[in-house]
């Protein structure tokens, strides 16, 4: 797609990085002008967003353009991490990300950086987190490829294990033969035992 063509907007605020990077230039007034703008609002349903965040059973959590850290350090400084959490922050802006990451060493969060494009984030494994949070981000973004990419990096352990469950209940009512069944819960096994090995090391290694 040429420049020209990324310059018109599918998403619903006119923004391209490549044209002009708006957050890299606003970066140190960002969280004054999201004051003004919003008329402090944005604290009070930030705060909302980190309470549920906090309150979710995760294991890997992927902030995606997490900009001043805004959310996140909220998500951490709620104090219930508990020592097999971890929390990977994205943005594609470095100054975004600079001021983010100053604010977590200030107060000691807990959280890795890194500079990613929402759209695609190859150096993170597939299904290697399960929550993806993003916010103020999506309707700057081409909607349908950065859904398309969480979804990529996204695993959900307990569908699996709901499929688990529904897979005995069906050898038990004789709906599947015991060889149908070992090999369908190898493969499930398989998936789970894969997306934690990804999660638990980030780059899909095995943990030592
Ligand atoms: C409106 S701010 C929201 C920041 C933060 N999530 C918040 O709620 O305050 C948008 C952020 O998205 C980042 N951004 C825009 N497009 C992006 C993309 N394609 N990938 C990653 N970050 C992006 C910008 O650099 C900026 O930091």
């Amino acid at each position: 797609m040429s420049l020209e063509e990324r310059a018109s907007p599918t998403n619903a605020a006119d923004f391209h990085a490549e044209v002009d990077d708006v957050f890299e230039r606003i970066a140190s007034r960002y969280d004054l002008l999201c004051d003004l703008f919003s008329f402090g609002i944005h604290w009070s349903w930030k705060r909302r967003v980190a309470t549920l965040i906090a309150s979710e059973p995760w294991t890997d959590l992927h902030d995606a353009a997490t900009g001043t850290g805004d959310v996140i350090l909220r998500v951490a400084r709620q104090g219930r991490l508990q020592a097999h959490q971890k929390i990977v922050a994205s943005d594609m802006s470095s100054r975004m990300l600079a001021l983010a990451r100053k604010r977590a060493t200030s107060i000691g969060a807990p959280v890795e950086f890194k500079m990613l494009d929402a759209h695609a984030m190859p150096s993170v494994p597939g299904e290697s987190v399960d929550l993806y949070s993003m916010s103020l981000g999506l309707k700057i973004c081409e909607r349908q490829q950065v859904l398309r990419e969480a979804e990529r990096i996204y695993y959900d352990p307990a569908a699996i294990r709901a499929e688990l469950a529904r897979l005995e209940e069906q050898l038990e009512a004789g709906e599947i033969t015991e060889e149908e069944f070992d090999r369908q819960e190898d493969e499930l096994l398989d998936r789970l035992e894969t997306a934690m090995r990804t999660s638990a090391t980030g780059d899909g290694t095995a943990p030592r």
